[in-house]
């Protein structure tokens, strides 16, 4: 039977309100029968338009113009080989599509919010609204500068946390569509809270406020259309109140919140709102990312009682959230949550938070009560409560993400690699947080460019990332320079510049953001508008990058970075920051013909033959440059570090002997580190593959089942359930290395995906998945035995459907099974060399092991 399994309209099976003009459809289907071939697939919308077409990926719509507020209905209609039929169906909703607001951007006009370096107070709006008639249909469209809460008649609207979401405002700004139909009553009342957040809050570790407006402002249309026929708008203007006095006292992303539910919004001030003047103009469109919501919740594995008459909760997972309580108070009671990451001494250890605070304060009401923060995350393993005792309270707690499907699963006969990859799983939800951020917890949380390029691969096994990397890739679009530089974090936190051409370019692997997280996501699903739309950005950073590199030098030393700010090799094990930095040279020239080589692959899937050519040139170029100035005559590099190995090997520089060259001095570098780590963020994720792609695979198992620091098991094995910024976060005698003195400014987060790249390393060497060809038409089964690994198991769930690799050894008979999708082609290889080539459907192989004797643990 050929059923379809799965039918989106711009990457959602369902509740999509959109503002793109030609939205993009996709479907994957599933049959009981083998080598299924889609011979005719049919969409037919509403409106009349109809595509024959066999894609399955990224269909857009180019039919006439859709209407604003409209409701379309999609039908899909497959057929296959075998003359079986299948047929879906799809609403999805237009948003305003740029039609005109009917409401005014309001705010406090009496509050005059100038203090450096904090928050703003949290304003809180209302407006009581009448509804006499029966309602058919009510939605409400909102907005806001800072992020924003909206309650209808004391109940919350919708699940998201930290609405708007972040995007660089001063370019674009969401909105959301929330349908209040069954929550409108004949009196209402709506309260919106609006706290500062990334827009006009205290964010970046500068503590930089008020960067895209002077104090928060709101936007909001509720659009009625009564059973009559008859509508009514009620947009925000000047009948609405405004106050600061509101429930939410204080409101921040570092330090927290501070919620007294004492207070009776009857009994408070309220002051007419005012029209703000906002400065900036964005464009406002329906929110095209994944919103932030509450996920898995955690009971405490534990609560202590501290010498100080304290409480201390452990949750046994260190994430991002906040956490939910059920209170038994007395009115004005205080109560304090304090979170951290880790414990010292027993006591909670917040060092490493540097400026941010990380607290929740509740003041009671009478009686039983329940708290959860709603303006602010924490990043956190631990809390300690003040001013309660433990029988009046019961506490979980509740991880916040952007609510993306987990596509992914590895696991195998090894315990420790199996929490390594749950470590990286929780990295990655930890701070996929409306962007990608470095961490959770610090003064930082910000978008850091190199953090998602060097992660993006192995972020797109795990997790479905379209919406969410789109949204931020817009971002990356928007704030590359006239130069064509990108900034080091994006969405980009500082005031505009007059000589915009002044902000600090990002290079070396930082900036390559713009080409390597699109590259990761179009293998993973496939969608050529992305690389389309990204494409005109890669090149103009392209031709900065050459610019630089090429500035004050000559001949091959024009390939050669010197210029420029660079993070090189940052965070490697045994250096300082200044030592990371001065492997720029490094890192910055491997990176640039890297990038220019995927530019070149780029573009000619785009059918730019000319600027294939040239990039392939460029790459070329590049790697010879690296070759000859870099590493001497017997391939040893002049400054040797690892990552300057495993950039020139995994990044394909080399010619084929040289290869052969190189990766006998990586590997003798790591055998003389006792297979410890020795890469910072741009080598860590490739290390691996620079050894077992070039004849080091039993270097590379046994680099990846070192457990003594540094490395990735020593994190699993001490306890971490997250992924480290520095690989002796925790030393092995116990402290904490905070980089004192190293230049980076008390630099520690135990919550920092960029190492967990390892992953890419499961699912493509281990398990053996990897793609060939955008999105796994074409992909390739390759399993690669060592580490007494017994077994192991690879799924994702990819654009054509489910691809599986489970295979094991078992009385020195290696089987496999593998699943390959409609749609896609299965190259496989066995461990002995044989080759497959598989279309659709479920199959299992075995063969005879060859030359490894009793190697393999028992499951473990
Ligand atoms: C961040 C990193 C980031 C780096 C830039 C740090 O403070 O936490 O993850 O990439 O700065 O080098």
């Amino acid at each position: 039977m050929l059923k379809i399994s799965r039918f989106t309209v711009e990457s959602l099976s369902s509740g999509c309100v959109t503002d793109n003009e030609k939205p993009r459809f996709s479907y994957f289907v599933e049959s009981d029968k083998q080598e299924v071939v889609i011979k005719n697939a049919t969409l037919s919308m509403s409106n009349g338009w109809q595509k024959n077409t066999v894609e399955q990926i990224g269909v857009t719509y180019d039919g006439e113009g859709l209407d604003a507020f409209h409701q379309y209905t999609v039908k899909l209609e497959v057929s296959n080989n075998y003359n079986e039929t299948a047929v879906a169906e799809l609403t999805f909703e237009t948003g305003r599509m740029l039609s005109e607001w009917k409401s005014k951007w309001i705010t406090d006009g009496a509050y005059h919010f100038k203090e450096a370096k904090v928050s703003p107070k949290t304003m809180t709006f209302r407006k009581n609204i009448n509804c006499s008639k029966e309602i058919r249909c009510a939605k409400i469209y909102v907005t806001a500068f800072g992020i924003y809460e909206l309650m209808l008649n004391g109940e919350k609207v919708g699940e998201d946390y930290f609405a708007p979401g972040f995007t660089s405002y001063r370019n674009q700004l969401q909105y959301q569509t929330y349908d209040v139909t069954g929550q409108l009553q004949e009196k209402n009342c709506l309260v919106v809270v609006v706290g500062g957040g990334w827009a006009v809050g205290s964010f970046t570790y500068k503590r930089r406020n008020r960067v895209y407006a002077k104090r928060q402002a709101l936007l909001a249309e509720l659009r009625i259309e009564y059973c009559d026929g008859t509508k009514e708008i009620v947009g925000t203007d000047e009948t609405w109140s405004v106050t600061e006095e509101g429930n939410f006292r204080e409101t921040e992303f570092y330090n927290g919140e501070v919620y007294d539910a004492t207070v009776d919004l009857d009994q408070i001030q309220w002051r007419k709102a005012e029209q703000e003047q906002i400065k900036i103009s964005p464009k406002i469109m329906a929110q095209y990312g994944v919103p932030v919501r509450a996920k898995e919740q955690f009971e405490p594995i534990c609560c202590t009682h501290t010498k100080g008459g304290m409480l201390l909760y452990d949750f046994g997972q260190n994430f991002a959230g906040v956490i939910s309580a059920e209170i038994r108070g007395k009115k004005g009671q205080k109560i304090t949550f304090r979170h951290a990451e880790i414990l010292m001494d027993g006591k909670l250890y917040t060092e490493p938070l540097r400026t941010a605070k990380q607290e929740a304060v509740y003041i009671c009401e009478e009686g039983m009560q329940q708290y959860s923060p709603r303006m602010t995350y924490m990043g956190f393993r631990y809390v300690e409560v003040t001013g309660i005792e433990e029988q009046d309270l019961r506490i979980t707690a509740i991880a916040l993400y952007s609510d993306m499907e987990e596509n992914g699963k590895f696991s195998c006969s090894n315990k420790l690699l199996n929490q390594l990859q749950s470590n990286i799983c929780w990295g990655a939800k930890s701070n996929f947080v409306d962007i990608p951020t470095d961490c959770p917890q610090r003064d930082e949380r910000m978008g850091w460019t190199g953090d998602i390029a060097l992660f993006s691969s192995t972020a797109t096994y795990n997790f479905n990332m379209g919406r969410f990397l789109e949204k931020w890739l817009l971002d990356v679009k928007a704030e590359q320079t006239r130069g064509g530089g990108i900034p080091v974090t994006v969405p980009l936190v500082r005031v505009p510049l007059q000589w915009e051409i002044m902000i600090p370019m990002a290079v070396d692997h930082w900036g390559d953001a713009c080409i390597l997280v699109p590259w990761a996501e179009y293998r993973a699903r496939g969608d050529k508008n992305l690389l389309k739309k990204m494409y005109p950005t890669m090149k103009r950073y392209m031709k900065a990058c050459k610019f630089w590199a090429q500035l004050f030098s000559f001949g091959k030393h024009r390939r050669i970075w010197r210029l420029l700010h660079h993070y090189g090799d940052w965070c490697a094990p045994e250096v300082s920051m200044w030592g990371w930095m001065g492997r720029g040279k490094w890192t910055a020239t491997a990176c640039l013909a890297y990038s220019s080589g995927i530019v070149a692959q780029i573009a000619e899937i785009l059918g730019e033959e000319k600027d294939a050519k040239e990039y392939a040139a460029l790459s070329k170029e590049t790697g010879d440059a690296y070759r000859s100035i870099l590493m001497k005559e017997d391939c040893s590099v002049k400054k040797e570090f690892q990552t300057a190995y495993v950039l020139p090997l995994y990044y394909e520089m080399l010619s084929t002997s040289d290869k052969k060259q190189t990766a006998k001095h990586l590997s003798r570098m790591i055998r003389e580190n006792n297979y410890h780590i020795g890469t910072g963020f741009p080598g860590t994720p490739y290390v691996l593959f620079a050894l077992a792609d070039n004849g080091f695979a039993e270097d590379a198992f046994r680099m990846l089942l070192t457990d003594t620091c540094p490395s990735w098991l020593y994190e699993a094995k001490v306890g971490g359930t997250t992924i480290w910024e520095r690989w002796d976060a925790l030393r092995e005698d116990g402290t904490c290395n905070t980089g004192e003195g190293d230049g980076t400014g008390g630099m520690v987060s135990f919550n920092h995906y960029a190492s967990g790249a390892v992953g890419d390393f499961l699912y493509r060497r281990i398990a053996g998945i990897e793609p060939l060809e955008g999105g796994y038409k074409r992909f390739q089964i390759k399993p690669l035995m060592g580490g007494k690994i017994s077994w192991a198991k690879g799924e994702v769930l990819t654009a054509y459907g489910k691809v599986s690799s489970s295979w094991k050894i078992e009385n020195h008979i290696f089987c496999i099974d593998i699943e390959v999708p409609v749609g896609a082609t299965c190259q496989l290889v066995m461990p002995s060399g044989e080759q497959q080539l598989l279309a659709s459907g479920s199959y299992h192989f075995e063969e005879e092991e060859r030359n490894r004797e009793n190697e393999h643990e028992s499951n473990i």
